[in-house]
């Protein structure tokens, strides 16, 4: 691969094609539109303008950020919300040259008010099929239980969503962590397991490296989602990188969210320099300062990362994307193209 000149990179970055793998579509809900959906629904709204709800956007650590990105979400009513949320998403992911997206998204936090499952996974998945055909952007998605509820609450909404089995790939876990360890959900991920869906879940955020090993010996997922607390033990990086089990690492998160208060102190170059197949994703966006570029630009200033960095992140985010064989050469032929071509 030829060099790239240290001023050429941040449009080598901005440019390469990637899969965004760690995407929660409720957290892509900017500022503006929540409030312009809780005008259009008569949902009343504990902040006086798109101003003072920025503002309250200073969190501390996880549960913070969760407690301000569920009444966010009180405003999704219609499936035309989700539809107009996940294709403001799909449209920015384009700009970035994102070509794959695999979308995170929360029932419960809608059912729970009284929208039915229906309309929520019916408008996510209108909005991912119309971005196939007007934007290129192959987009699935994953339905995640919420782990501070409990596995009887898992398994109504795994019941609940079945009959729309055919609009979402993937099941994960996601919420509060400190105290809702993997093994919480061993018998619905195993009942999830038997249904053939490809199988994530958080672990290793602010939790210990236990969560990572329960999360791959208990509920057998295929990608850990952040990860980064691997990092303390030696023996779990071994079983990363030697079964290639992808992280889905979210910098900007990580910084927001005081896991790691300055990037340059991120673990990921430790994470790719040990072998492990981690790649860059925004978790939600509109919260944490940046989408998709955003993320890879901040970290590879913060960590001095090059353009091999970026061919290895790329080409990582293809080979732990959940599509057929066929289309991941596609797209790896493709970075390989673009960076050939890169002139
Ligand atoms: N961690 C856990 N749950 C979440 C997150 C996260 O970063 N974002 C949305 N739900
Ligand atoms: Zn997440």
């Amino acid at each position: 691969m030829k060099t790239i000149s240290p001023e050429r990179l941040p449009e080598f970055l901005r440019r390469i094609p990637k899969a965004e793998l760690h995407i929660h579509i409720e957290g892509s809900l900017e500022p503006e539109m929540i409030f312009k959906l809780a005008q259009r629904n008569g949902v009343s709204l504990p902040y006086a303008s798109v101003e003072d709800l920025r503002k309250a956007y200073a969190f501390t650590h996880l549960q913070s950020f969760l407690d301000i990105y569920y009444a966010g979400a009180s405003v999704l009513i219609q499936e035309q919300d989700f539809y107009d949320m996940a294709w403001a998403y799909l449209e920015k992911a384009s700009i970035d040259n994102v070509i794959r997206a695999e979308i995170f998204f929360d029932p419960q936090t809608h059912t729970a008010r009284g929208v039915s499952i229906e309309t929520v996974i019916k408008g996510l998945s209108h909005a991912c099929k119309a971005a196939k055909a007007e934007l290129g952007v192959d987009a699935e998605l994953i339905l995640c239980f919420l782990r501070h509820l409990s596995e009887e609450e898992a398994f109504e909404t795994l019941e609940a969503a079945l009959p729309f089995r055919e609009h979402f790939i993937g099941i994960g876990l996601d919420s509060s962590e400190v105290g809702h360890p993997p093994e919480k959900f061993a018998r619905v991920f195993a009942r999830c397991k038997e249904l053939g869906f490809h199988l994530v879940a958080h672990a290793g955020e602010e939790g210990p490296p236990e969560y990572i090993w329960g999360a791959l010996d208990v509920l057998h997922v295929e990608r850990i989602d952040h990860g980064v607390q691997s990092i303390r033990d030696a023996a779990l990086m071994q079983r990363l990188a030697q079964d290639r089990i992808p992280l889905t690492v979210c910098p900007l998160s990580n910084q927001k969210l005081k896991v790691y208060p300055d990037l340059k102190d991120h673990s990921l170059r430790q994470l790719i320099d040990a072998g492990l197949c981690a790649t860059i994703n925004s978790d939600d966006p509109a919260y944490f300062g940046g989408y998709m570029n955003d993320n890879w630009l901040a970290t590879f200033s913060a960590l001095g990362l090059d353009a091999s960095h970026a061919m290895k992140l790329a080409q990582n985010s293809f080979e732990a994307s959940f599509c057929d064989a066929v289309h991941k050469q596609k797209y790896l032929d493709r970075v390989a193209a673009f960076a050939d071509g890169f002139a």
